[in-house]
């Protein structure tokens, strides 16, 4: 059985990519997980009901601790998400992207490159380091622009951006330095279960199931390109079995969408799934202020993993989303313990009185 070291491993992507691996049985997994706001008890307690699965809490920065935790389980790869991950929160508090997506990777990859060097050869040779990243570190796109290549050029705009492309910059020097060997994959915009609801699309259906506004940047034509989290994991499943060390795969689902038109399509969604009496979910779509420097368009050309490696997304957008709001809906008590004091107090400092208010 192979065995993962899997970062943040509570989060959102990191929790999906635990549960296909546990489930269909890719090998044992070792979650290393600080449990900051985004990390839910109650995916936790999910995982913590699967085989094969260990956790630890603590932080990726913390280099005893690392050190301790590759040395007693002894991996054969280290799949790493954890993050701080919300731009929004970036443009509020921009030390702690660095603290942990900088930081905290450059000791990862200091500690991960001294267990690997002194592995035994076999072992050695089979070792990976997965560093999972973002269309984000290239910038933005206009409208007529092709979409993101694995060479585009790095161009970050938000404090998560750069430090999201600060930490590809390390892993690709680990690489190059010292042989450690490292793959990178720079993926779209996720969505699905496990999402915390500050992320648009989770944020959206609490929000409408909640009666409440559904509050749109700007606009609303800021384009995303969406994937199906379980065609994520898949693809980085595909990377650590076919990809070429050293490489980077850009991974998404070939789906451009401008904001208002996701936000719309979800509110019908809801008008057939949970219909409510004098409840019309598109009446409370509410235009805010937009996010400064908000990146106009994200678009992941993935040809070269689909035709090196021979992964493609199995949703759409139109079944991924069904399948998302049916899971929000069958895990309202999920939705309800992510309304802690820490959720509600940044919606308020984020979003003033808007959230609240009936339009
Ligand atoms: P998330 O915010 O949902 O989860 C992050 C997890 O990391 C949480 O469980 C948190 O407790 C943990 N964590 C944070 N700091 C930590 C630290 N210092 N040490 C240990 N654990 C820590 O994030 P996500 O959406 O699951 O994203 C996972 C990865 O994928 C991130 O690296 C992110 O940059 C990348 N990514 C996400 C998306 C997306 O759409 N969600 C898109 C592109 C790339
Ligand atoms: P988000 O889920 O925060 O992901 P990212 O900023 O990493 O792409 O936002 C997706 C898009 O939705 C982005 O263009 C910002 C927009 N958005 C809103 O319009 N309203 C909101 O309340 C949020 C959270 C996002």
């Amino acid at each position: 059985m192979m065995k993962f070291l899997v970062t943040g491993g509570g989060g959102f992507i990191g929790a999906n990519f635990v549960r296909l691996a546990l489930t269909e049985g890719w090998g044992t997994v070792l979650n290393l997980d600080k449990v900051t706001y985004a990390c839910h008890p109650a995916t936790l307690a999910m995982l913590e009901q699967l085989p094969n699965y260990q956790f630890v809490r603590g932080d990726v920065g913390d280099r005893p601790l690392v050190q301790d935790l590759l040395q007693s389980f002894q991996p054969d790869a280290v799949i790493h998400f954890a993050a701080e991950s919300h731009v929004d929160r970036s443009i509020n508090s921009p030390q702690d992207f660095i603290q942990t997506n900088v930081v905290g990777t450059a000791n990862l990859l200091e500690e991960v490159k001294t267990y690997w060097q002194q592995l035994p050869p076999g072992a050695q040779e089979r070792f990976r380091f997965i560093h999972i990243s973002t269309d984000e570190v290239y910038g933005s796109l206009g409208p007529e622009d092709p979409p993101f290549r694995e060479d585009t050029p790095y161009a970050p705009n938000s404090p998560y951006a750069a430090s999201k492309a600060a930490s590809d910059h390390l892993v690709r020097a680990y690489h190059h330095t010292y042989g450690l060997p490292t793959l990178t994959t720079n993926c779209s915009n996720n969505y699905g279960p496990y999402q915390f609801p500050e992320k648009l699309i989770p944020l959206m259906i609490c929000q409408a199931l909640a009666g409440q506004p559904l509050p749109i940047y700007g606009d609303g034509q800021n384009v995303r390109d969406w994937l199906y989290v379980e065609d994520h994991c898949r693809a980085l499943y595909t990377v650590w079995q076919k990809g070429q060390v050293g490489q980077t795969y850009n991974i998404g689902g070939n789906c451009e969408k401008p904001n208002l038109e996701v936000v719309q399509t979800l509110c019908d969604l809801l008008q057939t799934l949970l219909p409510r009496p004098h409840l019309n979910y598109r009446s409370l779509i509410t235009f805010v202020s937009d996010r400064p420097g908000h990146d106009r368009r994200y678009a992941i050309d993935a040809t070269k993993i689909q035709r090196e490696l021979g992964w493609q997304p199995r949703e759409t957008f139109s079944s991924g989303l069904e399948k998302t709001v049916q899971w929000y809906l069958a895990h309202q008590d999920w939705v309800e313990a992510a309304r802690t004091a820490d959720y509600s107090a940044w919606l308020v400092t984020h979003y003033g009185s808007v959230l609240t208010h009936r339009p």
